[in-house]
């Protein structure tokens, strides 16, 4: 019998394409090309399915062409590059990747949060273009992390995982705001308590956002909102381009509105938006919140194991419209 055909979208592990190749036959891309949504599209004919990474869109124009197509596998947790309604109504199938990067994304987002509020590459920067001449009482001097006030907005696991470094090893007050209350054992157990964004946003010292995307999420965070923050607050984004209006957010860094913001995706990312790239009260990375290596392979495998599953064994790992599987 055939091997099944798959596309891996991206440039991954060379294990990862190995063990595919073991089930698949398999088209990679381990050069790395941009394809514009027309090559993918020419890529992804006679495949039944694909390895994507969160860059690739997957809508209804792309399932329109490719009919032979049953499962897409994101390497991401975030899945805002598929349309899933869309992918249900073909009966493809969307899996992303959960749980595996979790503890290093809430890593990375405490470590955002202490280089934004005690201006570590601003003053790195400094140092480095040979402006320290001498010691000053005041140079660089940034906002407490330890005591103070954490608003995360989105408790889903990675906020969970946020709040609990805050609340036991900072001793952080932490409050948070989501589409739902976390039952009442786990708000104890990250020492967290629920509040109103509004409220969240006019007391906290340091806003983490770690919402997922959605037309409903779109600049949750823009000038209305920037104005009711303290001035001496910070906003850490690692969640996706587009919760914060960055336009709006450079205005605000710029006028001194926020003390500081650290940024790890941006709206039309990779391109950042060219305000941002002129305030020196804002920090920088170029989407890198899960990027060790031993979470980039746990998640590589995670998506391997998806497309196995289901196309081996007809049974995925982390399905995101398990409604298809009946059908298929
Ligand atoms: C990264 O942004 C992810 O969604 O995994």
């Amino acid at each position: 019998m055939s091997k099944p055909k798959i596309l891996v979208a991206r440039s991954v592990f060379p294990e990862t394409i190995a063990r595919l190749e073991t089930h698949f036959e398999v088209e990679s891309n381990q050069d790395d090309q941009n394809w514009s949504k027309a090559q993918l599209i020419q890529k992804l004919q006679g495949k039944q399915g694909a390895f994507t990474t969160g860059s690739e869109r997957i809508d209804a124009e792309v399932l329109a062409a490719c009919p032979e197509l049953k499962i897409c596998a994101n390497m991401a947790v975030g899945y805002n590059n598929f349309d899933v309604d869309a992918m249900t109504a073909r009966g493809v199938l969307a899996t992303n990747a959960p749980d595996v990067l979790t503890e290093t994304t809430a890593d990375f987002g405490f470590a955002l949060l202490m280089a934004t509020a005690r201006r570590i590459t601003e003053s790195e920067h400094f140092l480095r273009a040979g402006k320290w001449e001498k010691w000053s009482y005041d140079m660089f001097a940034g906002s407490d992390i330890h005591g103070a006030t954490l608003g995360i907005i989105g408790m889903g696991r990675i906020g969970q995982g946020i709040a609990r470094r805050g609340a036991h090893g900072f001793g952080m007050k932490v409050i948070y705001h989501n589409r739902s209350r976390l039952d009442p054992q786990l708000e104890a157990e990250c020492k967290a308590s629920y509040a109103s964004k509004e409220d969240l946003l006019k007391t906290a010292d340091h806003v983490v956002l770690v919402v997922p995307y959605s037309p409903a999420s779109h600049h949750t965070i823009g000038a209305a909102e920037l104005a009711l923050m303290k001035p001496t607050a910070t906003l850490v984004n690692i969640a996706r381009g587009g919760i914060v209006d960055d336009a709006a957010l450079a205005q605000a860094l710029r006028d001194r509105r926020i003390a500081a913001a650290g940024l790890d995706v941006f709206e039309g990312e990779p391109k950042v938006h060219p305000a941002l790239l002129q305030v020196p009260n804002v920090v920088l990375t170029p989407h890198i919140a899960s990027a060790t290596i031993p979470t980039r392979r746990a998640m590589a495998e995670l998506a391997a194991d998806n497309l196995v599953g289901f196309l081996v064994h007809g049974k995925p790992v982390t399905p995101l419209n398990p409604v298809v599987l009946g059908g298929k």
